[in-house]
């Protein structure tokens, strides 16, 4: 079968000068991601994971190199260009959350599609409907501090899949959580790209997290250092 490759890069990379000296957060990183799978970045703190991540999801500007997603060169989008493409393909699911605290969790699901032009009862229709897949529809009044962390995260994770993105960015999303929770959380990941075949970009820096990933790509030092192909690959 051929390959579907929905995100590639080339000699990426991401220089900070700091006094006189200059940090390669990013150094070359030549990555090919194939669509519906879930990529860990996996790497000690420090490594690069988060600047990686970033420059995927055009938050960053490369200090050299290219990031192709789909059609699109993401280095070379305006930052309106790169707003349209976050809110139209991409879905973020973050370690702390950040649900909105005014909201409840129906709300905070809901919300971005406030930015697509779809009614307010769609809106709410949706949401529950993704609230119900994360199987925490129960709580759809509470807001986030009347959730769990876990809960809080299932909420995240729902407002991450509302836009049918084709791609969710997810850093450090078990940081926050105890490691029963973090096993629950990991599987409904797995569970919903299985079913609903959106690619995840995860960066991590905790073994037993990146297991539930179909690519580990090691980083150090700002490059990639291995790939562990472990699912579903042919070669
Ligand atoms: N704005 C910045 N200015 C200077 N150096 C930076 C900046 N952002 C990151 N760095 C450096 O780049 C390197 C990679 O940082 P990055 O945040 O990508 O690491 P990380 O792997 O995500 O770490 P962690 O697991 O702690 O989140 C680090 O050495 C960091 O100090
Ligand atoms: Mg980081």
């Amino acid at each position: 079968m051929e390959k579907d490759i929905l995100i590639r890069t080339k000699n990426l990379s991401k220089y900070y000068a700091v006094g006189d000296e200059t940090i390669k957060a990013l150094d070359d990183v030549n990555l090919e991601i194939e669509r519906g799978q879930i990529v860990a970045i996996l790497g000690t703190s420090g490594s690069g994971k988060s600047t990686l991540l970033n420059m995927l999801a055009g938050l960053e500007r490369p200090t050299k190199g290219e990031v192709q997603i789909g059609k699109f060169r993401i280095d070379e989008l305006t930052e309106a260009q790169l707003t349209k493409f976050r809110q139209r393909y991409t879905g973020f699911i973050f370690q702390a959350y950040n649900l909105l605290p005014t909201l409840t969790a129906l709300e905070n699901v809901a919300f971005p599609l406030c930015f697509r032009g779809v009614d307010k009862q769609t809106r709410e229709k949706k949401a529950f409907e993704m609230l119900k897949l994360v199987g925490i529809e129960k709580r759809y009044k509470h807001k986030p501090t009347e959730m769990s962390g876990g809960q809080q995260q299932r909420v995240g994770i729902a407002r991450a899949l509302v836009t049918d993105p084709s791609i969710i960015f997810a850093d450090e999303p078990t940081g926050n959580l105890d490691s029963h929770t973090t096993q629950e959380v990991m599987e409904l990941i797995r569970n919903i790209v299985d079913t609903r075949h959106n690619t995840v970009i995860m960066v991590t820096h905790d073994k037993s997290v990146a297991e539930y990933a179909d690519i580990i790509v090691n980083i150090s030092d700002g490059k990639v250092v291995s790939k562990e192909y472990r699912r579903n690959m042919e070669n």
